[in-house]
């Protein structure tokens, strides 16, 4: 598998940082060449710090993390402190970060970093809503033809919304910013709850992340732990679903997943159904795909490579 460039545009909460510790665990596979933060389930400072406590547990300090937006385009923040805790990552107490914030705005550096290189040759890894990479897009119109593709944790068909009947959490905050993302051009491919609804953190699979006996897997053990009472509580499941990882398990591990080409638009008309993903399955409309959209994926195969990442750290 060709070595792939990555950017991860994030907003931790743990699953988040699962995601990117995972990215930096898998040299071979991917070269991380930037974390960015954006505000989403926590205010921007609290993303930024999360960030930086996780890659100073896993002594990944030479990764840089440059902060973003703060808030929408053009709403007001929404945040998920009522499932990630005040803090976005309650559960496990990590110490205040030392390494300090690189210098530069997230979406100017998106810019400069994927524009450097040849086309074709920068993925980018979206864990958030996704306002920093429609003010990238935006900043350079020529960014969306010169990427690999943009890898969305985010949106929802059948499974229904999170933060709404019909919308998804990082849709639903950014809506303005997703639909521009989605009509950009480049290729894009979707991770929607109803691929990381079967994707849960049951008592076998944290247990056997702790088995790892490492200080991030132990750190993850109780984060995770913390994280999925919100969601068992909601949902009535054994385990919370570990959203944000599936992106760089469907980068390492394609075939865990699978899903079809599809035309997917935002509404952003609707009070009711702001920031649904309205997925035309069917190809009723005959538009054109924009999303290679996935469904789902073999649980257990992600949960076995999620650990045997993160205990290589
Ligand atoms: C998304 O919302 C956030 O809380 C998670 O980190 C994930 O990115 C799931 O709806
Ligand atoms: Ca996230």
């Amino acid at each position: 598998m060709p070595r792939r460039s990555v950017i991860i545009d994030t907003d931790p909460s743990p699953d988040d940082a699962v995601a990117f510790l995972m990215a930096l665990a898998s040299p071979e596979e991917l070269d991380v060449l930037a974390i960015t933060t954006v505000a989403g389930n926590v205010p921007l400072p609290l993303t930024s710090k999360n960030a930086r406590k996780a890659l100073e547990l896993a002594k990944r300090t030479a990764t840089p993390v440059y902060a973003g937006a703060a808030a929408p385009l053009v709403r007001k923040l929404i945040t998920a402190e009522y499932v990630h805790g005040r803090t976005g990552f309650d559960g496990y107490d990590l110490p205040e970060p030392a390494m300090p914030l690189a210098e530069g705005f997230a979406p100017e550096v998106i810019v400069e970093l994927a524009m450097q290189r040849s086309p074709g040759e920068v993925t980018l890894c979206c864990l958030a809503p996704l306002t920093n990479i429609a003010l990238a897009l935006s900043k350079e119109p020529r960014l969306a033809s010169h990427l690999r593709e943009i890898v969305i944790m985010g949106g929802a068909f059948s499974e229904g919304g999170n933060i709404t009947p019909a919308a998804e959490f990082n849709i639903f905050v950014d809506p303005e910013a997703a639909a521009r993302v989605l009509g950009c051009g480049a290729p894009i491919t979707m991770i929607p709850l109803d691929c990381t609804h079967q994707a849960l953190t049951a008592p076998a699979r944290l247990d056997k992340l702790r088995a790892c006996g490492t200080p991030v897997t132990e750190a993850f053990y109780h984060l995770l732990k913390f994280n999925k009472i919100f969601d068992e509580t909601k949902y009535g499941w054994v385990g919370g679903p570990l959203h944000d990882a599936t992106v760089i398990a469907y980068l390492l591990a394609p075939g865990l997943f699978a899903g079809r080409e599809v035309h997917v638009s935002v509404e952003l008309g609707s009070a009711q159904t702001l920031g649904m993903t309205v997925v035309d399955w069917w190809s009723v409309l005959g538009k054109p795909p924009n999303v290679q959209f996935l469904r789902s994926v073999n649980a257990d195969g992600y949960f076995d490579l999620v650990i045997e990442r993160l205990a290589r750290l």
